[in-house]
C-alpha cells in the first residue's frame, strides 16, 4: 500500500468500491480542477507528443524564472517536486542530513537511497508541532551536511515562524549547511512569496516548488527548484536523466503560472472553505484540530474506539491517517479542504461518526 494519500483507486479495490464512489480527502489537491487553459492547451497541442521535449526545457526554465524574477540558472524543472527532491540530494550526497519529524515520506527515501545517516528531529505536539530555535541548538551538535523544512509542513500544515526561518537561513549561511525548503504548498497562502528572493544572497539554500497541487495537475507531474547554487543546478541538470519531463506538462509549465484569475479563484475559495471546515471540525470536541494555512487541516481524534478512516470510508470518503508518519501514530489524521458541498459531507459525516447526526 502506499505511503501517500491520494490512493483511491487501491483503497476502493481492497473495499470492494469504485473508485468514483469516494470522496477523496486525503490527497491536497485544488477542487477547482486542472485550469481550463491547460485543458486547451492540452488538447490543442496533442501533436507535440510525437516529438522529443527539449531536453534543456528552455522556454520552461524561462516561464519560471521569469515568474520569480531570477535567472534561468538558477532554476530547474522537474517531474513534480519528488524528482528534485531525489535530485537535489543525489547531487548533494550529505553524510549526515536533518529530518524534523513528521514530515513527507520522500525526503527519507531519498537520502536512503544514497546511504546517508539520517537523524530525526521531533516537532512534538507540546512544542505546537513547530520548530523554534532549538533547532539550531540540534544543529550546532549534530552538524548535518543538509536540512529538510517543509513550509508549510505536511502533515501538520503548520508554517513556521518567519523570524525563525531567518534565522535559519542565516545559521545554515554561515555554517555552510545545505538547507532544503519544500515550499510544495506555498502558493496557496496568498500573502506569502516564501524564500525564493533569499536565494539572491545565499548559496546554501534550496527550494522546492510543486505545481501539482494547487493547479490540481498531479497527474501530469510538474515541479521546480529554485537555488542560488548555480554550480549546483548545472550540475544537477547534467545529472539528470534526458527528457524526465513530458513535452504537454512542459507547454504547461510555461503558461500555468501566469493564470492568475484561477490563482486568485483558488484563494477566493480557499478563503472560505479553510476557516469554515476547521470551525466546524474543531467544534467536535473529540478533535484537537491545529490552525491550517493552506488547503489541509491535521487533527488529532481522542475517542479511543473510533477508527476514524475506517468509519469515514463506510461514508465513502477516504481521508489521510497519519500513522505511518515517523513521529506520529494512529490517533492523527489529515483532511484536505474541498469545495464546499464535499466539506459539508466531510462535516456531516463526522457527526454521525460521533452520533450527534
Ligand atoms: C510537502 C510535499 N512536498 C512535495 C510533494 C511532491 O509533490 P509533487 O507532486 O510535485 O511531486 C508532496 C506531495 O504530496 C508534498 O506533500
Amino acid at each position: 500500500m502506499s505511503e501517500h494519500g491520494g490512493n483511491v483507486t487501491e483503497v476502493a479495490r481492497q473495499f470492494g468500491l469504485s473508485a468514483h464512489e469516494l470522496i477523496d480527502f486525503s490527497a491536497n489537491i485544488n477542487p477547482l480542477g486542472a485550469p481550463e487553459r491547460v485543458k486547451a492547451l492540452i488538447t490543442d497541442n496533442l501533436a507535440c507528443i510525437e516529438k522529443y521535449p527539449d531536453v534543456e526545457y528552455r522556454h520552461l526554465h524561462q516561464a519560471i524564472a521569469k515568474a520569480h524574477q531570477c535567472d534561468c540558472t538558477s532554476v530547474m524543472a522537474g517531474n513534480g517536486a519528488t524528482e528534485l527532491i531525489y535530485a537535489v540530494v543525489r547531487y548533494l550526497q550529505p553524510k549526515r542530513a536533518l529530518l524534523p519529524v513528521p514530515g513527507f515520506a520522500e525526503y527519507r527515501r531519498a537520502l536512503q537511497q544514497i546511504g546517508a545517516e539520517i537523524v530525526d528531529y521531533p516537532l512534538t505536539e507540546e512544542a505546537g508541532f513547530q520548530p523554534d530555535l532549538r533547532l539550531l541548538d540540534a544543529l550546532s551538535h549534530i552538524q548535518p551536511d543538509c536540512v529538510f523544512m517543509a513550509t508549510p509542513n505536511n502533515p501538520t500544515g503548520l508554517m513556521p515562524d518567519r523570524q525563525f526561518m531567518q534565522s535559519l537561513v542565516a545559521y545554515c549561511e554561515k555554517h555552510g549547511i545545505a538547507l532544503i525548503v519544500d515550499e510544495a504548498f506555498i502558493d496557496f497562502l496568498p500573502d506569502n512569496r516564501g524564500l525564493i528572493p533569499q536565494c539572491a544572497v545565499t548559496k546554501h539554500l534550496y527550494l522546492l516548488r510543486s505545481l501539482t497541487k494547487f493547479f490540481a495537475i498531479p497527474g501530469l507531474r510538474l515541479g521546480y527548484l529554485v537555488s542560488g547554487d548555480i554550480t549546483g543546478i548545472a550540475e544537477m541538470k547534467k545529472q539528470r536523466e534526458p527528457w524526465s519531463i513530458n513535452a504537454l506538462a512542459a507547454r504547461v509549465g510555461e503558461v500555468l503560472l501566469d493564470d492568475h484569475a484561477y490563482i486568485t479563484a483558488t484563494h477566493q475559495w480557499l478563503k472560505t472553505q479553510q476557516p469554515d471546515l476547521w470551525e466546524h471540525l474543531s467544534a467536535l470536541p473529540e478533535l484537537t484540530v491545529w490552525p491550517p494555512s493552506a488547503n489541509f487541516l491535521f487533527f488529532r481524534c481522542h475517542h479511543p474506539d473510533v477508527n476514524l478512516w475506517h468509519a469515514l470510508l463506510k461514508h465513502r470518503i477516504l481521508i489521510r491517517h497519519c500513522q505511518n508518519y515517523v513521529g506520529l501514530d494512529k490517533r492523527y489524521y489529515r483532511v484536505a479542504v474541498r469545495s464546499e458541498w464535499e466539506n459539508q459531507r466531510l462535516i456531516a459525516a463526522m457527526r454521525q461518526v460521533f452520533a450527534y447526526g
